[in-house]
């Protein structure tokens, strides 16, 4: 005899074809009802709900008190036809009337309304996450993200990839966040790295020989979070050996295709669009263009180079043309805003109606407006806006006015897909003293030798980027294989020998024992689940997550430790 009256059938399955049928029904009960003597309320589990009747003169009209909302329940019934149909619900046509009911446990009054609809904060929602999780549209994220990994898993074995796992506990990696710290016990003063990445462990594998790896992955970055970023987030990680470029990303777009399809029914390109990085920055000005509408920057630098108008005068000046604008005037200014947060000193205005000109208009020549429009061709009721300055502050905050005003204009279509490549990245960065890395310094330069690194502000990498609605989605790179690059890129970046064999000298002596070349890539599965459900906040996406301040509301991590366990791991507070 089982404990409780299991269940026969889940709820969410019964249809109008089971009418007739005595099911046993398990679950939670939700929204409590008394219509005219006859009592109704919803069973909900996994599956979804099913309404239950209580005819008002049956043996079980006694129990109703004891239900509340919440409560779990077993009960016995049959099924019949509604009189009352629901079309919102699948089992709308029916409903089961009860003819035995098992109380399996109370529940006190939740913090929160259990339903899609519900009134709670998202601070309620995180502190009781569980409750949260009883929420369908919940359940459903979570089902998608459960059969997007599903799908990734079969996909990537399909092509002759196996997945194996990479330490927790490890050393600091080169991802470029701060590092969360475990300190030993054993080795008093002695850390251990939670990952970034599983980067440096991947290679090894390649040096190891296994060829084709994959891991779903966990990743621990201390940064400062976004609606994008999480402290600890998933990657699907992948590294192969004698492959290129191409290759990774073939294998990216047939599993990304795969996984659209199969878990939103989305039919993605046979094969994704390839933009150059300085072809994005200056089209775009992103590096993750979205270009789920058409709005497109262009490089004017040459235009002004002997120009009256001098604060058009600089390193380089983008333009970005509106067409037949609705902007007002508070919302230009907006958008001069958001030029000035990301680092432009202006944005200029240039107005052009019937060949009426306003804003900066009275400062060009008549030959510098035949030219802009030239470049871009008047339609009516057209602005020009313009941003000059330094190069890269100059695209990104043009980039950051195109995304402003396509949102202003309600110009981003909502249900639209669109997938990219952004390939050949600049190889290093500028800093204040030299040079870091744009992505981590075993990434290959392209062209893959010596001399591409001669010249680090100009020197390419064959790095790439699978980008998605403006959404950085994944990222990767073909890498160094070849010691003497290795050691001129950390020259580059200005290791000495000491300090890059500190950080990473069982890795550099690990290149000197045959490595193959390799390369490989890591998707954010957060995000790519925030596109597949369409929601903008990643913590919608992840079962028990973070908050923007890096606290687990539920559990109230970070917590304080005892004083005996500080003392265990030599450490002290400071106050
Ligand atoms: P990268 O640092 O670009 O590359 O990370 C790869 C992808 O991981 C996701 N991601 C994040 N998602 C949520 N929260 C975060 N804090 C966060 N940080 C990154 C993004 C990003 O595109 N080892 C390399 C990969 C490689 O070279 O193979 C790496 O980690 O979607």
């Amino acid at each position: 005899m089982s404990m409780f009256m299991k269940r026969t059938r889940y709820n969410g399955e019964l249809r109008i074809s089971d009418v007739g049928q005595t099911v046993i029904i398990n679950g939670w009960v939700a929204k409590i009802r008394d219509l005219g003597g006859v009592t109704f309320f919803d069973v909900r589990d996994t599956s979804g709900l099913i309404q239950v009747q209580i005819d008002p003169d049956s043996s079980l009209k006694s129990m109703i008190n004891s239900l509340s909302n919440e409560t779990v329940v077993a009960v016995q019934g049959v099924v019949i036809e509604r009189s009352n149909k629901n079309s919102n619900i699948p089992t709308g046509e029916i409903e089961v009337v009860a003819k035995q009911i098992e109380i399996l446990s109370t529940a006190k009054q939740p913090p929160m309304i259990i339903a899609n609809q519900t009134d709670a904060l998202e601070d309620t929602r995180l502190k009781y996450r569980y409750l949260d999780l009883r929420r369908p549209m919940v359940q459903d994220t979570l089902k998608i993200r459960a059969k997007a990994m599903s799908v990734t898993r079969r996909v990537l074995e399909q092509h002759g990839f196996i997945e194996l796992e990479t330490p927790i506990l490890t050393k600091s990696t080169p991802e470029g966040a701060r590092d969360y710290l475990v300190a030993s016990r054993i080795h008093e003063g002695r850390f251990f790295a939670l990952p970034q990445s599983p980067q440096i462990f991947k290679q090894l594998f390649m040096i190891g020989g296994m060829e084709k790896y994959y891991q779903i992955a966990k990743c621990f970055r201390d940064e400062d979070l976004r609606a994008d970023r999480q402290p600890e987030f998933t990657q699907i990680d992948i590294e192969a050996s004698f492959i290129d470029e191409e290759d990774i990303r073939r294998l990216v777009e047939d599993m990304l295709i795969q996984i659209f399809d199969e878990t939103i029914g989305v039919s993605l390109p046979s094969s994704f669009d390839v933009l150059q990085y300085e072809d994005a920055m200056q089209m775009y000005g992103s590096d993750k263009p979205d270009r789920r509408f058409e709005l497109l920057l262009h490089d004017v630098t040459s235009l002004f180079t002997d120009s009256e108008f001098t604060m058009l005068q600089a390193e380089y000046v983008h333009m970005l043309h509106v067409p037949a604008s609705s902007l007002t005037r508070k919302q230009l200014d907006e958008a001069a805003d958001v030029a000035k947060r990301y680092g432009a000193t202006g944005l200029a205005v240039l107005k052009m109606d019937q060949g009426q000109v306003s804003g900066i208009g009275n400062k060009l020549s008549a030959a510098e407006l035949q030219t802009i429009q030239e470049r871009s061709p008047a339609q009516g009721n057209d602005v020009y806006l313009f941003i000059a300055g330094e190069r890269r502050t100059t695209q990104n905050a043009m980039g950051q006015v195109r995304l402003f005003i396509a949102n202003t204009l309600s110009m981003i279509p909502d249900n639209t897909y669109d997938v990219c490549w952004v390939v050949n990245w600049p190889l290093f960065e500028p800093t204040e003293t030299g040079f870091t890395s744009a992505h981590h310094p075993f990434t290959a330069p392209h062209p893959f030798d010596l001399q591409t690194l001669e010249n680090p502000e100009f020197a390419y990498a064959k790095a790439y980027d699978v980008v998605c609605n403006g959404y950085e989605l994944g990222g990767g790179s073909i890498r160094i294989h070849d010691q003497a690059i290795q050691q001129k890129v950390f020259e580059v970046l200005g290791f000495t020998k000491q300090k890059a064999k500190e950080q990473f000298g069982f890795f550099l002596e690990a290149l000197e024992f045959g490595t193959p070349p390799h390369g490989g890539i890591a998707l954010g599965v957060d995000r790519l689940i925030m596109l597949l459900t369409k929601t903008t906040n990643i913590r919608d996406v992840i079962a028990f997550p973070k908050t923007a301040s890096a606290q687990d509301l539920m559990s109230q991590a970070p917590g304080e430790v005892s004083e005996a366990q500080l003392e265990e791991l030599h450490l002290r507070i400071k106050r």
